[in-house]
């Protein structure tokens, strides 16, 4: 594994290995990795021939008051983790390479960009997209892989890649969870144990709704009052959004038809939680 951290380099490495005709693979990161961001390396393994695996804590996503500074970091156990798995090329550069000064280009994806994690967190997804959209231009991979925990994430960088013409296919993988459903988070790491053990209702809650969707519950409202309850239900978590939504465009559903996407955040803590499931009405039993 090469370790990158120059941008002009990385572009350089990128292209020649498309040159030769091997098929890149991009997985963004911001580090600290976990076995959900592995399963996108190995996914990416499987799939494609040459791997970039791109570790940064992106600043234009983060809030002025949110965790940047605090946000965790390991590069030691990145690398080795990276290294393991028999990924090409860590790219990791420093802010001063992504964003040198005079930077002031940025990319707004509207209407999905202001939704779910976007209406909690403004500006949020304006500096996901940007940075998402920069890595794109740099590695110009075939695939680049995304984890389903980021559901909004999707939507947005999906749009993203419609938009702009990106000429590569968006690949997204399952949530990795631990044993009592939490799904992998960096920032799990920032839990108490009280708090850790609170943290699973988030998926509990979700499993509710589920099996409400299951015995024949099919109002939007009455599937997301289950989320609200069930956190509201637990000392510890304050709930910041919960929503059943069309899954490409993140639009409230009255009546769950087609395919939801039903989503909650929460804070456990000084922690904020995201995670979600998708719904998905069997044919002719509406
Ligand atoms: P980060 O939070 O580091 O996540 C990197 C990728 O790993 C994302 O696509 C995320 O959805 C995926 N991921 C995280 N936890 C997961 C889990 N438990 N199971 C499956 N996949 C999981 O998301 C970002 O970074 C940034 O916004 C980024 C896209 C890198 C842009 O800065």
């Amino acid at each position: 594994m090469i370790v990158v951290s120059s941008t002009a380099w990385m572009q350089e490495v990128a292209l020649e290995a498309r040159a030769v005709g091997r098929s890149v693979g991009l997985v963004p990161t911001m580090g600290a990795l976990h076995e959900g961001h592995l399963s996108l390396v190995r996914a990416a393994r499987c799939e494609t021939d040459f791997v970039v695996v791109s570790l940064f804590v992106n600043p234009a996503q983060f809030g002025p008051r949110e965790d940047l500074r605090a946000y965790p970091r390991d590069a030691d156990g990145d690398r080795r983790k990276l290294e393991t798995e028999g990924v090409a090329v860590l790219y990791a550069p420093p802010v001063e390479d992504v964003y040198p000064p005079g930077y002031q280009t940025y990319v707004q994806v509207e209407e999905l960009g202001a939704r779910l994690d976007g209406a909690s967190r403004p500006g949020h997804f304006r500096g996901v997209a940007t940075v998402v959209a920069k890595l794109f231009n740099v590695i110009r991979p075939h695939r680049a892989y995304f984890g389903q925990k980021d559901a909004a994430q999707v939507a947005v960088i999906r749009r993203l890649v419609r938009d702009l013409n990106f000429s590569l296919e968006v690949i997204v993988c399952p949530i990795v969870r631990e044993p009592d459903g939490l799904a992998m988070s960096s920032r799990n790491a920032y839990l108490g144990a009280e708090e850790r053990k609170a943290a699973a209702v988030l998926y509990r809650a979700l499993r509710e709704v589920d099996a409400r969707f299951r015995a024949g519950e099919r109002s939007g409202e009455a599937l997301r009052q289950v989320l609200v309850d069930r956190v509201a239900a637990e000392p510890l978590a304050r709930l910041d959004y919960a929503a059943g939504v069309s899954p490409e465009d993140l639009v409230p559903l009255e009546n769950v038809v087609g395919p939801a996407l039903v989503a909650v955040a929460a804070w456990v803590g000084k922690t904020r939680l995201i995670d979600n499931i998708l719904l998905a009405a069997r044919p002719f039993e509406t």
